[in-house]
This record gives C-alpha cells, sequence and structure tokens, in this order.
C-alpha cells in the first residue's frame, strides 16, 4: 500500500496529500489544486517551487529539503511545505477529451498551418485564452496553444510550425477538411491575471498563437489597460497575420512591434532579439505584467534581462514551446 503525504502550499495554506509515485504536480490537479505548470516535461521551468520544509526528490532523483525543484518531475518524501502559487480560478475548468473535425486549413506560410477545428453542435470547451491543448490524432499526441478567445467562435483555432521530421506535421499535411480528431483540454496556467498594469506580451514565432487568444479576449472585454505586443520572427516573410497590426490601429491601447531576427533586405522595420527590442524602448519595466511565450531559450534570455531593467519576478509569467517530433 502506498503511503501518502501531506502537502501544504504557501501562502494559500491550501493543503492536499500527495504519494511518493505521483509528482506533486499530478497529485495536486488530480485533486482539482491548478498548480502553476506548462510543459510537464521538467524542460520550461515554469513549475518552479520552493520546499520550505519537508523532503523532495528532484527531477534529478536528490533529495531537497530546502531549495528549488519541478513539481511536475518531483515527489514527495515526507509531508511538505512548499511555496507554490495556485490558481483557483482555473478549478472550475474540467479537463476533458472531445472530438472535433477540422473546419478549415491555412498554409499561411510554408510551415506554418492554421488549423481550425469545430465540434460537434452540443459541445462547447471552456477555457481561459492562453491555455493549451494536446491534440490527438492516429495515436500521436502534440501539444498546441488556442489562438482563439471564446468571445469569438464557438470553435478552436490552433497555429501549428510543421517539422520536416515531425510525426504528427507529416499527418496534418496529408489531413482533409472534416477530418475527425480528438483533442484534451484545456491545460495549463497561462493566462492573463486581473490587474491593472500595462501588459507586455512577448512572442517568438507561433508563440503568438496565445497571446492572440489573450489580447483577442482583452478587448472583447472592452478591458481598457495598455497593451504593447512584441512579436519576434525570423523574416518578415514569416510574420503570418497582421491582426495585431490592425488592433493597433482600431484601439488607441494597442502598440505593436514586429521585430525579426535575420538580415532581410525586404523588412526596414525594428531588426535583432525581440526581448531586446523591450529592453530598447523600456528603460524601466517595474510597472509592466509581462506575458511571454516561445522558445526556452527566448523566455529565459527576456525573464532575467527584463527583471535586470526592474520586473518583479511575479510578474512574469511565461509558457515555453518544448518542440517534440
Ligand atoms: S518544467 Fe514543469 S511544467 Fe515545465
Amino acid at each position: 500500500m502506498s503511503v501518502d503525504f501531506l502537502v501544504e502550499l504557501y501562502p494559500s495554506n491550501v493543503q492536499y496529500r500527495a504519494t511518493a509515485e505521483h509528482t506533486l504536480l499530478d497529485a495536486a490537479l488530480g485533486q482539482k489544486l491548478c498548480l502553476q505548470h506548462s510543459c510537464k516535461k521538467s524542460q520550461c521551468g515554469v513549475c518552479v517551487a520552493e520546499v520550505l520544509s519537508g523532503s523532495v526528490k528532484n527531477e534529478h532523483g536528490e533529495v531537497v529539503c530546502d531549495g528549488r525543484v519541478l513539481t511536475c518531475s518531483s515527489y514527495a518524501q515526507s509531508d511538505v511545505r512548499l511555496k507554490a502559487e495556485y490558481y483557483p480560478q482555473l478549478a472550475h475548468l474540467e479537463c476533458v477529451t472531445v472530438p472535433c473535425k477540422v473546419a478549415s486549413q491555412t498554409w499561411v506560410v510554408d510551415d506554418i498551418l492554421l488549423l481550425t477545428l469545430r465540434f460537434p453542435p452540443t459541445l462547447k470547451l471552456h477555457y481561459l485564452p492562453g491555455q493549451y491543448i494536446d491534440l490527438l490524432y492516429q495515436g500521436v499526441r502534440r501539444s498546441y496553444s488556442i489562438a482563439n478567445a471564446q468571445e469569438v467562435s464557438s470553435g478552436i483555432e490552433l497555429h501549428i510550425r510543421l517539422l520536416p521530421d515531425g510525426e504528427l506535421s507529416q499527418l496534418l499535411r496529408a489531413c482533409e477538411l472534416n477530418q475527425l480528431m480528438r483533442l484534451e483540454g484545456p491545460k495549463g496556467t497561462f493566462f492573463v491575471r486581473e490587474a491593472e498594469n500595462p501588459l507586455l506580451f512577448l512572442a517568438g514565432g507561433t508563440g503568438f498563437a496565445p497571446v492572440k487568444a489573450m489580447v483577442e479576449s482583452l478587448l472583447a472585454q472592452g478591458v481598457s489597460r495598455e497593451i504593447y505586443i512584441y512579436w519576434g520572427m525570423p523574416n518578415s516573410r514569416s510574420l503570418y497575420t497582421d491582426i495585431a497590426e490592425r488592433w493597433s490601429l482600431e484601439h488607441p491601447q494597442v502598440h505593436y512591434v514586429p521585430v525579426v531576427s535575420q538580415d532581410d533586405p525586404l523588412w526596414d522595420g525594428r531588426s535583432g532579439f525581440v526581448h531586446d527590442a523591450v529592453l530598447a524602448d523600456f528603460a524601466d519595466l517595474s510597472d509592466f505584467h509581462v506575458y511571454a511565450c516561445g522558445s526556452p531559450l527566448m523566455i529565459e534570455a527576456a525573464k532575467a534581462t527584463f527583471m535586470a531593467q526592474g520586473l518583479y519576478e511575479g510578474h512574469f509569467y511565461s509558457d515555453a514551446f518544448v518542440s517534440t517530433l
């Protein structure tokens, strides 16, 4: 019989039980306590928590009594007190597996597919903009951020970068309209927290997808916070939608800065790394809430440099794309 331990979260003092066989994160999620997380593969760092007392076996198999662990790959070894955020606002969003059909597929550039999926008429997927789903098709599972707000569509839109050797990428290239698939979600803790502070969205590549969903929802709700969107792509051709530019023309509080990282003779806008453009534009980031989505490298660099420029660590929210072939 497996022994279970008491885990107490600080500062909320919420408690739950965890065995040594289930990760601290899975045990919490199983009891409808949504701890901060994203990839669940020890790669993005979003689920980091601090062990205040008790002992935890961490992602490297080491026993930690005092220090940081990743809850997605760590296990309680005794009763534990953990400094970790949890989100009651996600408790009512049940993660479900539902059928869906391909409603449209648009190749916006050579390797990026905008896929829209619709649900049976009686079904609605409830989620917060910024969250992701797992797409399940022919035995393959991949995670994608939802790219639309619920206010604008009853289905969902995904922005999918197809990889030359990717298993799902090959299947999607051959996929047809009305193809039946399944998805599991919603997942993750990337969503806009209520506050008055100006918002800074940082997107790399198809990391624009959750940013689109979040901004779309904020605008649909008439939120008046200042919104800065920085979107980095390798070249001007790969900036696959002009929706952020349209928002900036239609809504005075939206400011949009596309940034390309490669030499591009067709481009006369900002160039370099996208997070460097933010650093150049704001000497003091202390008032901002930042939402960043893209590669783990971009997110790591942005977090470190933004904090050095005044950003409070607790106001940096991120969702790292971990690619799987
Ligand atoms: S490292 Fe744990 S959720 Fe990504």
